[in-house]
């Protein structure tokens, strides 16, 4: 890895820790107003302080998030299909390398679909986007996405996560899973994990502190924090899991003022 391209990945996973935690607003390019993120400015701002990094889209980082913020961006390059479509996996890559960089990105990151019936087009793609990534400096997160028929198992999301890092991403984002350690002590990279649908806050701050011991790099989770009833509580609750170290139950105790 060259200097800027390190610079830029430890931007966001943090030396300290050498994990972060991930703030993701970016389900609109394919979902439109989610849930709860029907004005993203709203949700972002209060939750800046707390993130490590930011991902989303160009549209909502320029229309949605303050120029002067300093959270390093996670930027979503890939999209091109809509919750309209049964099959979600026709992703194409929508910005180039210099926009990327023009909007001062740390990072870029599209999603792969393993198994689906664009897998082999998502897994060139990511070769495509981690050789133009490379020659800017630009780290690539790869995000597995789960078809609707698929299984959410060690088995096939140990072979996704593998699959990414082979293809040269330099961390991977997945879903925890039984058996994750060995997703983890299989992949070469760091794996971080999506929270996904939005759950109880004391079911949430539990799968990541199951993510984190089982050997996540932390979290980019979006529901779980921006749907919550006490989203900033919540953001904080998962910090001290990710790097204080802390258990769930500890965690759950930080929210006890808001509860
Ligand atoms: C999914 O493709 C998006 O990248 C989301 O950012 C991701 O699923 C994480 O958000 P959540 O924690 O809501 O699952």
């Amino acid at each position: 890895m060259d200097w800027g391209l390190r610079n830029r990945f430890s931007s966001i996973l943090q030396p300290a820790t050498g994990r972060c935690v991930m703030l993701a607003v970016d389900h609109g390019y394919f979902q439109g107003p989610t849930t709860g993120l029907e004005q993203p400015g709203r949700v972002i701002k209060p939750l800046l302080p707390y993130a490590d990094a930011l991902m989303l889209t160009r549209g909502v980082l320029r229309n949605c998030v303050d120029p002067a913020a300093r959270v390093p961006i996670v930027l979503r390059v890939s999209g091109g299909t809509s919750v309209l479509k049964d099959d979600l996996s026709d992703e194409e890559l929508t910005v180039s390398m210099e926009e990327a960089i023009r909007l001062n990105a740390a990072c870029v990151t599209m999603s792969i679909f393993v198994g689906s019936p664009h897998e082999k087009a998502s897994l060139t793609n990511l070769g495509r986007l981690v050789d133009e990534a490379q020659g800017y400096g630009l780290p690539v997160l790869a995000v597995t996405a789960v078809g609707k028929e698929m299984v959410r198992d060690a088995r096939y999301l140990s072979l996704a996560c593998r699959i990414a890092a082979e293809l040269g991403a330099h961390f991977v984002k997945t879903y925890y899973c039984e058996g994750f350690e060995k997703v983890v002590g299989g992949c070469p990279v760091p794996v971080i994990i999506a929270g996904g649908k939005k759950i109880e806050e004391r079911e949430a701050l539990k799968l990541a502190y199951h993510a984190v011991r089982d050997g996540a790099a932390g979290v980019d989770m979006g529901r779980n924090i921006f749907q919550s009833q006490w989203p900033v509580e919540m953001i904080r609750a998962v910090r001290t899991i990710v790097h204080d170290n802390k258990t769930d139950t500890q965690a759950w105790d930080t929210l006890k003022p808001a509860r």
